[in-house]
């Protein structure tokens, strides 16, 4: 475990490098509340670790009324997390967060409401979450993934993903646009309906071919083959 100090001077180094508005090391000091609620989960993960549990909660509380974040003292949160603005942001009691993390205002790694034990999201390294995200139950996102603000993701995120929108769905696939989603990955409902209608559309035509006694099957549309495609190629 490294010494305290180069920890902070490991945390105020990454605001520095992550953020183009941070102009020396005494205003990161000074004027970034997403590093002081790190240092005092830092404090508060340690007292909970060794049974301080209400000392611990109470901390992260006045942590809460002095910056605007609350960081579930219970929480895992791994080096580097970077809490950008922070005002709003919530990380609950069983949420993993890797490290090199980066969190905009308002974002929720919290429960579904559904779930016990294990029921807060799980982020992996390199991560980063755009300002009013909502990321909620026991779900994965992935090594650096991006969620774009104001999404909220319900189901597990692959490695190298941008997911977007309500409800959360991957628009971007290691580096590759994502026209249509696999409903089993993370679902995209209007995609899922496109595709269906696709492909009924093209049996109709087929059907009507019959009728017509035109025989033979004609190949579909090419924006109709490309949509079926889309549907069986993706992920
Ligand atoms: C999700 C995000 C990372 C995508 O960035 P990108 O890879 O450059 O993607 P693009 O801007 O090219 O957008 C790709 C598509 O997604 C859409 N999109 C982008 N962000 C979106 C969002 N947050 N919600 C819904 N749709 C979004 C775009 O409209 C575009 O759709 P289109 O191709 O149909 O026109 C980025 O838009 C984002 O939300 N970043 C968070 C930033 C933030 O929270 N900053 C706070 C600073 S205080």
């Amino acid at each position: 475990m490294p010494h305290l100090l180069s920890l902070i001077r490991e945390d105020v180094a990454t605001v520095l490098e992550r953020d183009p508005a941070a102009k020396s090391h005494l205003e990161v000091y000074l004027c970034y509340s997403g590093l002081h609620a790190v240092w005092f989960y830092r404090m508060n993960h340690w007292l909970w670790n060794h049974n301080f549990l209400l000392l611990a909660r109470w901390l992260s509380q006045v942590a809460r009324w002095l910056t605007g974040i609350e960081i579930h003292p219970g929480a895992q949160v791994g080096r580097r997390l970077f809490i950008d603005h922070g005002m709003g942001v919530v990380i609950g009691e069983t949420a993993i967060v890797g490290e090199d993390v980066t969190l905009y205002q308002g974002v929720t790694l919290g429960g579904t409401g559904k779930e016990q034990g294990k029921r807060h999201p799980t982020l992996l390294d390199n991560v980063v979450v755009g300002g009013g995200a909502k990321i909620l139950g026991n779900i994965t996102v992935g090594h650096n993934c991006r969620i774009g603000a104001g999404s909220v993701v319900l189901r597990s995120v692959p490695d190298n993903s941008t997911v977007v929108g309500v409800p959360g769905h991957i628009i971007l696939r290691e580096g590759k646009r994502v026209v249509i989603t696999d409903p089993k990955q993370i679902n995209d409902p209007l995609s899922a309906a496109l595709s269906a209608v696709a492909t009924e559309v093209n049996k109709l035509k087929e059907r009507v071919r019959q009728l017509e006694g035109t025989g033979g099957s004609e190949p579909a549309s090419e924006s109709l083959q490309r949509i079926i495609e889309d549907r069986d190629d993706q992920i």
